[in-house]
């Protein structure tokens, strides 16, 4: 039994044959349409979510099985008080498997240490979300044909967004890697990262506030919202959350084969007018995140 709380948790290797999966099942839907039949997975969201609950839920549908779903703390004993571990051994007596996103950083731990079937770590506050990077790469291996070489801009709330995080865990494994990290003074990367990723791997990376001045070096742009729910101020948030909005006027420099990536959702910070630009790759990482969800649950339950 196997749990899946970060990337890193996963080898090269495996990040591997979870993309070649996603895309066999591209290709060949028909093939896995039954594969988990009998088997369940449970949904525990204990924050908001639209795409990461919705995509998990649809997965398993697609694999043949069946979901539990809890979308909404209020709703559940948690509201009560228990814990999260009593809630992992409980919903163990139930499920197959477990989808969790909690608020609370290390809580989708908690639960995979607690619970006999597999956890899956699906947002767990400012920490980490290791399967919106598995969209993230399926739509970056798809684009680009692979990882290496490739200079990725990171604009935005790099302080609090998980998504990011996670990502630059992911793409620091590859070679010729370098990060643009384009951010407010209050919202730059956590120095965790920054040192025990970036700079313990001697990537090469720059700091910066502005983003014309490096569109044109970059192969990725990975947009971000302000996550106005980890902040303590309001005053703060408003202040900063329409510090980028990428418009088509800012994207004149930008490279014919620039990629455009959100984990969504987008508040204000990619114009639709963009939506219909043919670098805009959001709504496929949206459709990614699917198959690499199936891909990552025929995996941890052992049925491939
Ligand atoms: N990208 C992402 O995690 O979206 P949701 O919050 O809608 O799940």
């Amino acid at each position: 039994m196997r749990s899946i709380i970060d990337v890193l948790d996963l080898t090269v290797q495996e990040l591997e044959e979870l993309l070649a999966i996603a895309n066999d099942i591209i290709e060949n839907p028909a093939k896995y349409a039954k594969i988990c039949e009998g088997k369940k997975l449970a949904t525990l969201f204990f924050e908001p979510s639209t795409r990461t609950r919705m995509s998990f839920e649809a997965a398993m549908y697609e694999l043949g099985g069946n979901v539990l779903s809890m979308s909404n703390a209020a709703s559940s004993s948690a509201a009560k008080g228990e814990s999260v571990a009593d809630t992992a051994k409980t919903i163990s007596c139930y499920a197959d498997i477990i989808a969790m996103r909690h608020p609370k950083e290390g809580a989708p731990l908690v639960a995979a240490m607690n619970a006999t079937i597999p956890v899956i770590n699906a947002g767990d506050g400012g920490h980490n979300h290791p399967t919106q990077t598995l969209a993230d790469l399926l739509t970056i291996k798809r684009e680009k044909g692979g990882f290496d070489n490739l200079t990725v801009g990171l604009c935005g709330d790099l302080k609090f967004g998980r998504t990011v995080h996670s990502l630059i865990n992911a793409l620091s494994r590859y070679s010729g890697i370098k990060f643009v990290l384009i951010s407010p003074e209050e919202l730059k990367l956590p120095s965790y990262v920054k040192k025990d990723v970036i700079q313990k791997n001697n990537l090469e990376y720059v700091q910066t506030t502005d983003l014309e001045s490096v569109m044109p070096e970059l192969d990725i742009l990975y947009m971000t919202r302000v996550q106005r729910e980890r902040f303590f101020n309001e005053a703060d948030y408003l202040r900063l959350k329409d510090s980028y909005i990428l418009t088509p006027e800012k994207l004149k420099n930008a490279k014919d084969d620039l990629c455009i990536m959100h984990p969504l959702p987008r508040v204000n910070e990619i114009s639709v007018a963009i939506d219909d630009d043919k670098r805009a790759c959001y709504f496929k990482q949206v459709l990614n995140g699917k198959y690499m969800r199936m891909a990552l649950i025929l995996k941890l339950l052992e049925v491939l």
